[in-house]
């Protein structure tokens, strides 16, 4: 088992091994000194890990209440939060108690923006089960549901008190799901460390612990510097603004993996454009994510996209940041009017090939 500790407003462990969801009762135990867990998962991971996270939860001497939802980005909503807060109550969880968010990033994010506001917080765990997860949102502590108007627009920075990353159940995971998670790995390597872009060159399953610590190490070196996102913190989001333009257009049909990845080979052609990177930095882009099997295109007309662009939380006033590649390894924060920005991806977003 690996560990990474955390040293932000809360400090906290990431442990990474196998056997994990066996083993979490006695570990929330060493943390969270509370009676009740309210058990949070989709209705997939239910069926797969809920009862055995249960027993061992039970076995720890928890009462376990427990949440299911239907699995999915439509499910990361406010019915679906209110629902959760008014199961906590329904549940007589107070103050002191706390919530296991057992999943995804949906259910992570959820989870987390219902325990930093009921009864104004308690405590809550990330036991994440999809690769996605446990390389990024788990880790933290950013908490959301989206909103009809987009993605992510109501929610808290709110830490948890553990996370366990249990790789065996990467094992479950659809082969479309391990892919998307593919494309926040490979972020890490692009915004801040080129060796380990290099690593990423042989498959992933077989150094897992490796890389999801790796990736997790670089998060926690970011957030440690900049927990509430007013800096540094914004290279997390290389891809990210593309990337939720095109699964705002989508209505979510298009997952955030794949949208993550689409955002990256654009952003990185458009630097490319603009004479901000050379080419082989574009070619290493795109050559990494058709190797896991990612997209690097959209069909979404460019108006669209930038329009969707608009309603993203990384703009400020009439500024948006862009997260832009100058080399493998490092990326630059650029704030540009709204006009500018526009100029500055639309040849990107008209012309979506590459060699
Ligand atoms: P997800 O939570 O929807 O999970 C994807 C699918 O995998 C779901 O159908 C789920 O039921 C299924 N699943 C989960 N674990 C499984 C397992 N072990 N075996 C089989 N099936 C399993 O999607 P995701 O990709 O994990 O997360 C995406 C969400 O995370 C988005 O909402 C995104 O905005 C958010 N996110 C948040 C942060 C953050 O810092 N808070 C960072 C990145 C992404
Ligand atoms: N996933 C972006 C962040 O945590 O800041």
């Amino acid at each position: 088992m690996t560990t990474v500790p955390v040293n932000a407003s809360r400090q906290y462990d990431i442990r990474i091994g196998t056997g994990l969801l066996d083993r979490a009762g006695a570990m929330l135990r060493e943390v969270v000194p509370c009676e009740t867990v309210m058990l949070v998962c989709g209705d997939i991971v239910n069926s797969l890990y809920a009862d055995r996270v249960q027993a061992s939860l039970e076995d720890a001497g928890y009462r376990v209440a427990r949440y299911v939802y239907p699995h999915g980005e439509q499910s990361k909503n406010a019915d679906t939060y209110f629902a959760l807060l008014n199961a906590l109550a329904q549940a007589g969880l107070t103050r002191t108690d706390a919530i296991a968010a057992l999943g995804g990033g949906v259910t992570g994010d959820v989870s987390g923006f219902a325990a930093a506001t009921y009864q104004r917080g308690i405590s809550y765990i990330q036991i994440p089960t999809t690769l996605l997860a446990a390389v990024d949102s788990s880790v933290g502590g950013k908490t959301a549901i989206d909103l009809p108007a987009g993605k992510n627009l109501a929610g808290a920075f709110y830490q948890p008190g553990l996370v366990l990353c249990d790789y065996d159940t990467l094992n479950t995971l659809p082969e479309e799901v391990f892919t998307d998670g593919c494309a926040e790995v490979i972020k890490y390597g692009v915004i801040w460390d080129a060796d380990f872009f290099e690593q990423l060159k042989s498959p992933i399953r077989p150094q897992i612990e490796s890389v999801i610590a790796r990736c997790v190490e670089i998060k926690r070196d970011v957030v440690q510097q900049d927990e509430f996102d007013t800096g540094i913190r914004g290279l997390l989001n290389f891809g990210h603004t593309i990337g939720h333009a095109v699964e705002k257009c989508s209505a979510y049909a298009v997952s955030h993996g794949s949208a993550v990845a689409i955002g990256m080979a654009l952003m990185t052609k458009a630097a490319y454009l603009a004479g901000r990177c050379d080419e082989d930095c574009v070619d290493s882009v795109y050559a990494m994510l058709r190797q896991y099997g990612l997209p690097t295109r959209t069909e979404f007309a460019p108006d669209d996209l930038l329009a969707a662009m608009l309603s993203d939380k990384k703009r400020s006033g009439s500024r948006i940041s862009l997260i832009v590649p100058e080399r493998i390894g490092k990326c630059d924060i650029v704030k540009l009017p709204v006009e500018e920005m526009k100029a500055f991806l639309r040849p990107a977003l008209e012309d979506q090939t590459w060699k």
